[in-house]
């Protein structure tokens, strides 16, 4: 696949990239631009952060599981050219030269990007810009100092962030072939698969690298139908770290990001529809006005760069247990969108997590998007992990009850991390159905947490952790319901 986009300004085209070739490592291993750190190669420490701008804007992203085919396009900026001249310095690198933000050194090129990119939005939540990189010398209260400082400095005048700019042009996305020496196919679901795959292949060219990236969801559908043993690559927020830690081959690779129809949120009076390719970062936005305890677990998803990647699709779809939007959609009542070809199905998200590693998606098929209706907002979300940023969930359960004239009269309760699935708490919500909401609800429902859930000891919780930390979410949503102070926000200075 050959691909074109800007770094620091200048116009760079590449040709037969590999899919699973880093941005980070293509940096530093053929530009000489090592100012771009390699720190933990997942995704966790930020030191590797650059500035990637498109017509969404700007945003920090990890460049370690970024891969090249998703820059095609873009403008990519590394700390070496976060001054416009090439040869001043930024004022965020200034700033924390001024602040004493820094002391060895390593994470500093990672933090000044981060800084300039929320400097370059008007972004003054230093906490969550910065969350995402870590420093193990400095401490942060400089560091966020240097922040606070240049909060009205004057923004340095990128020709990519200027109105009317036009990025490389790209070329067609349209299926360019299949490997002959493919891996076999695989089915997901136990259903059969919708059509014969082999029938379509022998009409498709093929190509020597094997990467695709569709410009919209009907070519998707049409290429993978064609290759549903591809893989699909969103953010690459899970399959960066297949290349990284596994060294997994991910070829042949579709990806999804140039796939402008599948970042769409449409809002009706009864509903809200999210595409599959929506960030987390945009969900964030949106639940922010209709969810906000929602919105509040995801501040905690990732990071800032994470949440810049990963799409609702991609978290969706890779089955994870301790995936966290699938507690809160099933809680909302989620509808899932599938599509294979032009056919299109759609179920309550819950039916989509069959068992372990298994999901209800045929060969070929791929999630299209989500839809919520609108409801009164009652969602409480809460997100126990061992570190409060930037950490993957323990337990994740969310609590969705309708309470009328002092009785539940309706609940719909979910959580992840407490079986080889995310899932619906049946047995508690029946118990809770017409009793009156009062504290002797929690004794109701004791037994009917065993019968909803056999949860697992691993490396982040014991079974039995899980468990009393789930019965303690139901009396920490009775005490929220009461307007009982329950934010572990609430006891910091
Ligand atoms: C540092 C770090 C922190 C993280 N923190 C969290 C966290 O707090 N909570 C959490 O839940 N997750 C977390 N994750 C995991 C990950 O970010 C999410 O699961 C993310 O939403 C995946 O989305 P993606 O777009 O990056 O998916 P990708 O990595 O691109 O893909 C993930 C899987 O989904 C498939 N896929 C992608 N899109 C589609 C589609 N439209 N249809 C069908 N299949 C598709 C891919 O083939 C792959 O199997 C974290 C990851 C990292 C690296
Ligand atoms: S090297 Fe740690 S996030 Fe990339
Ligand atoms: S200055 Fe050493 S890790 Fe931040």
């Amino acid at each position: 696949m050959n691909i074109t986009f800007l770094l620091n300004g200048e116009s760079v085209e590449l040709k037969g990239v590999s899919p699973d070739a880093t941005l980070l490592n293509w940096l530093r291993d053929t530009q000489n631009l090592n100012g771009t750190k390699e720190g933990c190669n997942e995704g966790d420490c930020g030191a590797c952060s650059v500035m990637v701008t498109d017509e969404r804007g700007a945003r920090a992203l990890n460049a370690c599981i970024l891969l090249l085919p998703q820059l095609h396009g873009k403008a990519i900026r590394t700390v070496e050219g976060l001054a416009p001249d090439g040869k001043t310095l930024h004022p965020a690198q200034e700033a924390l030269i001024t602040h004493h933000g820094s002391q060895c050194g390593f994470c500093t090129p990672g933090i000044a990007v981060s800084m300039a990119v929320a400097h370059l939005n008007d972004d003054q939540n230093h906490d969550d810009a910065l969350a995402g990189n870590l420093c193990r010398c400095t401490g942060y209260a400089p560091i966020i100092r240097a922040a606070q400082s240049i909060e009205t400095t004057p923004k340095p005048g990128y020709p990519e962030t200027s109105p009317g700019f036009l990025f490389p042009k790209t070329s067609s996305g349209v299926p360019e072939g299949r490997g002959a020496d493919s891996p076999p196919l695989t089915h997901a679901a136990d259903s059969p698969p919708l059509a014969d795959p082999a029938d379509s292949l022998a009409s498709v060219p093929q190509t020597p690298s094997d990467v695709y990236a569709p410009e919209t969801s009907d070519d998707l559908a049409d290429l993978y139908a064609k290759i549903p043993e591809a893989t699909l690559v969103a953010g690459a927020t899970d399959v960066g770290l297949w290349v990284t830690k596994q060294h997994r081959p991910i070829t042949p690779a579709i990806f999804l990001n140039r796939c402008r129809d599948l970042q769409d949120i449409t809002e009706t009076a009864t509903t809200l529809h999210i595409g599959a390719g929506v960030t987390m970062d945009r969900v964030h936005r949106l639940m922010d006005t209709h969810h906000p305890s929602y919105a509040e677990m995801i501040r905690r998803y990732g990071s800032t760069q994470v949440r810049n990647a990963a799409t609702i699709g991609g978290n969706i779809a890779n089955g994870s247990p301790i995936g966290d939007n699938p507690p809160a959609l099933i809680a909302l009542g989620a509808t899932l969108h599938l599509r294979f070809r032009d056919t299109r199905r759609e179920m309550p998200i819950e039916d989509f997590y069959i068992e372990y590693g298994k999901q209800d998606r045929y060969p070929g098929e791929f999630v299209e998007a989500i839809s919520l209706p609108k409801q009164p907002d009652t969602l409480r979300v809460y997100k126990l992990s061992k570190r409060f940023d930037q950490d993957i969930s323990a337990v994740c359960g969310a609590f969705n009850l309708t309470i009328e004239d002092g009785k539940v009269t309706n609940a719909r309760i979910a959580f992840g991390g407490m079986a080889g699935t995310p899932k619906r708490a049946t047995h508690v919500e029946d118990t809770l159905l017409d009793r009156p909401w009062s504290e002797d609800i929690i004794a109701a429902a004791w037994d009917a947490w065993h019968q909803d859930f056999t949860p697992m000891s691993d490396m982040r919780a014991s079974a039995d952790y899980r468990l009393s930390t789930a019965r303690n979410m139901l009396s920490r949503y009775l005490l929220d319901s009461l307007g009982a102070a329950t934010n572990v926000l609430e006891v910091r200075p």
